[in-house]
Parts: C-alpha cells; sequence; structure tokens
C-alpha cells in the first residue's frame, strides 16, 4: 500500500520533471529561431539530451514496476528477526507463508498458525522455523498433575484438555480419533513392536537380543523418525531405560501432545531436514512409515546419509515397513541402501496386500542393517595408493 503510494508520486514527479524540461528545451529552441537568418538549426546541449534519458528511463521503470504486482513488504519482525539470526534456506521460498508466520503483535498472544502456518512451512522444509516474540497458546483450562498419565501405555484415557483442539476439527477429544492412528493406549499399542505376525516385524525382545550378539548394545539413545505418538520410545523406555527422541508432525492428529503426555520427547522436525540431533550419537535409528516411496529418490538418499551421520560406529538402522513398487526395490532403493555399506542383519520383502499395494504392486520392506564398526575410507581417499 504504501509502496504503492510512493510509486505513484515518484512517477507523477518524473512526469513534471520531463514537461518542465521538455518547456525548457522548446523555448531555447523557439527562441533563437526568432532570427530566421541562422541556416541550422542550435543543438541541443548534451546534458539536457542526457537529463531527459534518464528521466524517460525512470519513467518506463517505474511504469514496470508499477504494473507488476509487487508483494508486500517484509513484516518488521521477520526483519529484525533474520538480522539477529539467519533463517533456513527454504523458508525464503515460500515468502507468502513466512510473511503470515511473522506476521503477529510482538509480546501478545501468538496466533493459533501451528496447523495452518507453522506445519505447512515445516513441511516444504523450512526448518528450523524463526523465532517469533509472542506466547503460544496453551489450552485454557489447566491441567491437575493427577491427570497426567504415570504409565506410557496409560489405562485410562488421556486428558482432553491438555490439547487445544482446532474448532474446526471433527474430532475434539483423543477417544474420537481412529484407533489404528497410534492413540489406542489400551490394547494396539502395547503390543506395537512386540509380536511377530510376518516376517516384516521385528519385536523389540529380539531386536535387544540381536543388538547384543552384534556388539551394539546397549541401546541407550535411539532416534524414531516418523514416530508418530512415541510407542517405540516408550517400549524402549520400559524395556532398556533407553531415550528415544521421536519425531512427528501433528497432521490430522495431537501425534505431539499425546507423545509428550506419554511422558516421551516429541521433535517437531520434518523428515527432509537434517535430523536434530550431533554426528555419532545414537545407538538405533528406525524410519517409521512415512517414510516410503512418496519421498523422492534424492530426499531418501539424504535421510539415509543424515541417519547414518547421526549413529555411532556399530549402530543399528532398522528401516520398518518401507513401501515401493517391487520392481523399485531391486533397481533403486535395494542398490542405494547397499551404498551404505551396511551389514545386513534382518532383509524381509513382503506383498503389501491393501487396496493401494495391489493396484500398483507394493511391497514392503523391513532391514535392520549395521553401520561398520570401523570407517573403511574409498581406496585412494586417503592418498594411501590403489589397493
Ligand atoms: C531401569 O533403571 C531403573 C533405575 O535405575 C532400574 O531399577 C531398572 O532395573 C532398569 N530397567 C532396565 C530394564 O534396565
Ligand atoms: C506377491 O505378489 C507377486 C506379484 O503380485 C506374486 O507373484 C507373489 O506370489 C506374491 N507373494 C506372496 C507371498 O503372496
Amino acid at each position: 500500500m504504501g509502496l504503492g503510494m510512493g510509486l505513484n508520486l515518484l512517477l507523477l514527479l518524473a512526469m513534471v520533471a520531463t514537461n518542465i524540461l521538455s518547456l525548457y528545451h522548446l523555448s531555447s529552441l523557439r527562441h533563437p529561431s526568432a532570427s530566421p537568418s541562422h541556416s541550422h538549426p542550435i543543438p541541443v546541449p548534451d546534458h539536457l539530451l542526457h537529463q531527459l534519458h534518464t528521466i524517460r528511463a525512470t519513467i518506463s521503470h517505474l511504469s514496470r514496476l508499477h504494473s507488476a504486482p509487487s508483494p508486500p513488504p517484509p513484516p518488521p519482525e521477520l526483519l529484525l528477526f533474520s538480522r539477529l539470526s539467519p533463517i533456513a534456506s527454504s523458508c525464503s521460498d515460500h515468502p507468502d507463508l513466512l510473511r503470515r508466520f511473522m506476521t503477529y503483535t510482538p509480546f501478545s498472544p501468538c496466533p493459533r498458525d501451528t496447523l495452518s502456518v507453522a506445519e505447512p512451512l515445516l513441511l516444504r522444509g523450512c526448518h528450523p522455523l524463526p523465532r517469533r516474540r509472542c506466547f503460544s497458546p496453551t489450552p485454557p483450562t489447566p491441567l491437575a498433575p493427577s491427570s497426567l498419565p504415570s504409565h506410557p501405555f496409560p489405562s485410562s484415557p488421556l486428558p482432553d484438555a491438555a490439547v487445544l483442539w482446532p474448532p474446526t476439527s471433527p474430532c475434539r477429544s483423543f477417544s474420537c480419533l481412529p484407533p489404528n492412528l497410534g492413540f489406542d493406549f489400551r490394547s494396539t499399542e502395547p503390543s506395537r513392536f512386540l509380536s511377530f505376525r510376518s516376517a516384516l516385524d521385528l519385536p523389540l525382545p529380539q531386536l535387544l537380543t540381536i543388538a547384543n550378539a552384534a556388539g551394539a548394545a546397549p541401546i541407550r539413545l535411539a532416534l524414531d523418525i516418523a514416530g508418530g505418538t512415541g510407542t517405540l520410545a516408550a517400549h524402549l523406555k520400559l524395556m532398556a531405560n533407553a531415550t528415544v527422541v521421536t519425531t512427528t508432525m501433528n497432521l490430522g492428529a495431537p501425534y505431539s501432545e499425546a507423545a509428550a503426555l506419554r511422558g516421551v520427547v516429541p521433535l517437531h522436525a520434518p523428515l527432509q531436514q537434517r535430523l536434530p540431533v550431533h554426528d555419532g550419537a545414537m545407538d538405533l535409528v528406525r524410519t517409521g512409515h512415512a517414510v516410503n516411496r512418496w519421498i523422492p529418490v534424492p530426499a531418501i538418499e539424504f535421510l539415509l546419509y543424515d541417519a547414518d551421520r547421526v549413529l555411532k560406529a556399530g549402530g543399528l538402522l532398522w528401516i520398518d515397513r518401507f513401501f515401493c513398487k517391487a520392481a523399485d526395490l531391486q533397481t533403486v532403493y535395494g542398490p542405494l541402501i547397499g551404498r551404505l555399506g551396511y551389514k545386513r542383519i534382518k532383509w524381509a520383502v513382503g506383498n503389501k496386500t491393501d487396496a493401494s499395494g495391489i493396484k500398483h504392486g507394493e511391497v514392503y520392506l523391513t532391514a535392520l542393517l549395521q553401520k561398520p564398526k570401523q570407517t573403511t575410507l574409498p581406496v585412494g581417499g586417503g592418498g594411501s595408493g590403489k589397493a
């Protein structure tokens, strides 16, 4: 708005200036022409021509600016923040969302935009989000400490008052959420990761035994990528006193709130960004169901190499029910995983028998892989000659 008015004013000034200069030019030409004795016209002074050119160029530049709808200026909070702290480059690829995210009243309650703006930005790779100076909304009724579950598999439903349910959401209670989303803590979740129904399953007691035998034990720290409500973290906490952090998004349901209520840490991090964990820190990394063929192959490749980065030497990578087309497993994903150079402890492939799986000829892969205990430098990489 302000920019548009400024442009109009500049345009007006430039036009007035041109007209005045043209008048001056004409009058200085006409004056000598009063005496017809001159056979050739008096040349126009160079500086005048130069100024006219400059003004014409300015006018055409301004009119071009004026005709193209110029974006509104960034919010002052964003400008201030950008000076204090750099923003991940993917954020600037989505200026409209970023502008919406950073348009708020400082020192006041933040807008309720987690689902409408913050997660859409995160899912587009804008991670970490810029910081804001406002108060994140909290549920209206304070939670009594006694209503917090004391066990990660609580026998009574999680307290609904712990979630700021979106007003438009069809579900505003944990009991209303579809049980298969990971919110059934009484029957589905307690047995998840424990039973062996097909070769695609890797029950945790077996995993811990394998870890012992493979020299990967104890599993003290782990990362569960796209781990929903944190059920793996809950199990490994009970079974092995392990600390597991879970990356999760609130797409369609309050996964992060549920994980936090269960006493396990939810990391609000998208799949395509560097895992917020230091190199070589983890004993185990699991990739969940959200890691599948819908993610572009190069993004999967970067994800796997980032998992490698955070795994300690000898650590375990558990690819849990990754799905893709059967042919792609042979030609694309198998070789891609093979390039990590990990030891295959488990490699199980099974048909994906749901409607979409049958339609696209998809298969599941569950793999347990071990990172080499010693780094083997590529031949020639260290200047050590040829093998
Ligand atoms: C976990 O830690 C507690 C407290 O140190 C201990 O009593 C318990 O036996 C440990 N559990 C396992 C499975 O290691
Ligand atoms: C899996 O699907 C393929 C192709 O549809 C079929 O040939 C194969 O027999 C199936 N395997 C099992 C174990 O059902």
